[in-house]
């Protein structure tokens, strides 16, 4: 361990949070955020405990969350680090999700950027995922259409039994264009993407006047070696005047305070259900991550490194 200097915290990371954007983080390449290079610990948020503390801003048995990284402790000036201040009734795994930057993610690109209007039909995909799961339980509570994509058979009956979803596709087993053509009868008022390629391009093929396109997430699109650049479906967009708008949730940062109560609310009213995905063991992460890329995780992806308080 690294003596603490003056300003210094030392926090035990407890739950780390395992995202598509590591992929992108890792590539090498710079994103929203500098280039990671061999070496480096792996970037990543976490949720951890403060055990030591030369900074006055924090003190021994505070949680904080932040890019805490891939590691069992972080030393250092603790720049970016938040206080998590507990809500009664909510477990600690919530500021992961609904509560976290997956909360912030759905809440924002759906109201803010994609702007559904009651009775307005909405499309997801990633659907049974951590964002998208929220996405499509925040349109159905503001009176809308919710039409979900999932790799699963498992996942689409969790959607439509369990979260209330009107519609739920298998896009591995379907037929996208003609399961989008009986599911969305209607049209796509706004599509919330988390995929990319040719899903993106199935739902341009159903999007309606005036229709919004959320560009999320690719994470179709992370691992190819070729890319999709085939968007066939352009001349409907274009034709129906649509709009497609890319967002990334740390441009919201500075507007948490709209978003937390009423995710807070939603929550504690039984409004907003999720599922995580607990593995045990920072050794276990690197796999673990995979999972996100071959769908076989189920819910919001958290590796647990140390034990909770
Ligand atoms: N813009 C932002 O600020 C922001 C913030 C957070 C997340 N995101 C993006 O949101 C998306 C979802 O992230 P998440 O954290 O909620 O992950 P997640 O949905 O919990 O997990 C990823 C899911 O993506 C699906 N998937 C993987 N490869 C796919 C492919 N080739 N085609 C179609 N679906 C595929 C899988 O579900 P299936 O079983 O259904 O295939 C997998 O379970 C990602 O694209 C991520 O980059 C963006």
């Amino acid at each position: 361990m690294p003596i603490l200097h003056d300003g210094e915290v030392r926090v035990r990371n407890i739950f780390l949070s395992l995202d598509p954007t590591n992929r992108l983080w890792i590539s090498g390449e710079e994103t929203y955020l500098p280039a990671q290079h061999i070496g480096d610990v792996v970037r990543g948020g976490a949720i951890g405990i403060v055990e030591e503390s030369r900074n006055r801003h924090m003190k021994v048995g505070d949680l904080v969350s932040g890019l805490l990284g891939w590691q069992l402790y972080y030393t250092g000036a603790g720049r970016g680090l938040a206080q998590l201040s507990r809500i009664e009734g909510i477990p600690l795994l919530a500021y992961h999700g609904v509560l976290g930057a997956v909360g912030l993610t759905a809440y924002f690109g759906l109201l803010d950027i994609g702007r559904p209007q009651a009775g307005e039909s909405v499309l997801v995909s990633a659907a049974a995922g951590a964002v998208g799961s929220l996405v499509g339980q925040i349109a159905k509570i503001k009176g809308c259409e919710v039409i979900g994509l999932a790799g699963s058979d498992d996942k689409c009956r969790w959607l439509t039994e369990e979260l209330h979803f009107d519609a739920a596709i298998n896009y591995r087993t379907a037929s996208l264009d003609q399961a989008l053509r009986e599911s969305c009868r209607k049209g796509v008022d706004v599509y919330f993407d988390n995929v990319g390629g040719e899903v993106l391009n199935a739902a341009l093929g159903r999007i309606n006047r005036k229709g919004r396109v959320v560009t999320c997430g690719l994470i179709s699109q992370y691992n190819a070696d070729d890319p999709v650049h085939n968007l066939s479906n352009l001349s409907r967009f274009l034709i129906q005047r649509a709009r497609m708008e890319a967002f990334i949730v740390v441009d919201y940062l500075s507007r948490t305070r709209e978003a937390l109560p009423q995710l807070a609310e939603w929550l504690l009213e039984g409004r907003l259900k999720y599922r995580v995905d607990l593995v045990r063991g920072l050794e276990q992460a690197p796999e673990a991550l995979n999972t996100l890329f071959d769908g076989s995780n189920q819910g919001k992806l958290v590796v647990q490194v140390s034990p909770a308080p």
